[in-house]
């Protein structure tokens, strides 16, 4: 379906779980998220619905994702139903990898296409400072696993944050020369919850490319990412800004969260329950939420702060 400003909204994110079993600083708060009642979360069945509904509205493209979705018991039974309703020719998954070892290969066969997974650092320590939980050892491993599981694409996510893993820039994109991954760099969202980040930890993309200096920009884009290569890699270096160039132009998607609500945009606390609806309900549902979706969204900065009405673990990274 095409919004009021001409966009055709192709892909929607779907988050299955509020849980996760790290807590990232950019992402949750320390004491996790309180549990919700059973009741008032998407059923599977629900879930399935709304993506049917989607589908009609011409969404071809579904990106499970959490809190950590691998949390979630049904995740195989959730992926396996949405990869196979009609219109959906992608479903891809984003994880933070612990739980891949077991789960990389079930994945797979459940039709999930692609993954992508958050590696902020490689210093064990610093991973465990950021994850607040969270060993290095088993975020590898598990992405050890996914490369071998026969995905058509893993790619890598790290947020940049200034003073603390700006360092490690070259080291995160030379992952890109050893294994046949994509590194994409995004700068970091000022979201509910994660205020306590000061000035310096909002560092633009930009400053990863003075990090780079061999890396060589790629033709075109992959969806929000700036693509660059460095020479003799095997996947790309990407660049996705939030904060210094928006995107919302060539915004694609819509989010619906894992409590039932339609969010237009990350950035507005607009939402739209869905909770207890049947596929023409929610059909109703997002033809309203994608003619709400503004045009753009505010400036976002460390003093200017999304106005989401929920941190990123409930929304959906
Ligand atoms: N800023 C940027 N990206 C974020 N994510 C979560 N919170 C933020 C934030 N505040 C993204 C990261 C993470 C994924 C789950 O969500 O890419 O890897
Ligand atoms: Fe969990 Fe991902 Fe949020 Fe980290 S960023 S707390 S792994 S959902």
């Amino acid at each position: 379906m095409i919004d009021p400003y001409g966009r055709n909204i192709t892909y929607l994110r779907l988050s299955v779980t509020e849980l996760c079993d790290l807590r990232c600083r950019y992402c949750m708060p320390a004491e996790g998220v309180c549990k919700k009642r059973h009741e008032d979360m998407l059923t599977e069945d629900e879930m399935v619905a709304a993506v049917k509904a989607a589908a009609r509205l011409g969404i071809t493209k579904i990106r499970v994702t959490g809190g950590e979705p691998l949390v979630k018991p049904n995740i195989l039974s959730i992926c396996r139903r949405v990869s196979h309703v009609q219109g959906i020719r992608e479903t891809v998954l984003t994880t933070n990898a612990l739980r891949l070892k077991e789960l990389a290969l079930p994945l797979k066969e459940a039709g999930v296409r692609r993954v992508n997974i958050s590696l902020d650092t490689l210093d064990a320590d610093k991973y465990a400072y950021i994850t607040r939980r969270g060993r290095l050892e088993d975020a590898l491993a598990g992405i050890g696993v996914a490369l071998s599981a026969g995905f058509d694409k893993v790619k890598i996510n790290a947020v940049l944050i200034g003073g603390f893993n700006d360092s490690e820039v070259p080291a995160l994109a030379e992952l890109t020369r050893v294994w046949p991954v994509d590194v994409r760099f995004i700068e970091l969202m000022p979201m509910p919850g994660n205020e306590s980040f000061g000035a310096e930890a909002y560092m633009p993309c930009s400053e990863v490319l003075k990090k780079l200096p061999d890396a060589v920009p790629e033709e075109g884009h992959d969806g929000v990412a700036r693509l660059y290569r460095l020479p003799g890699a095997l996947g790309n270096v990407g660049l996705i800004s939030p904060l210094s160039s928006h995107f919302c132009a060539e915004c694609n998607r819509i989010r619906l969260t894992a409590d039932g609500h339609l969010k237009p945009c990350l950035h507005s606390a607009e939402e739209i329950c869905i909770k207890g609806l049947d596929e023409e309900g929610v059909l109703d549902a997002m033809k309203k939420a994608i003619a709400m979706k503004p045009r753009q969204h505010g400036a976002l900065s460390e003093k200017e702060k999304s106005l989401s009405a929920r941190a990123m673990n409930r929304v959906g990274g």
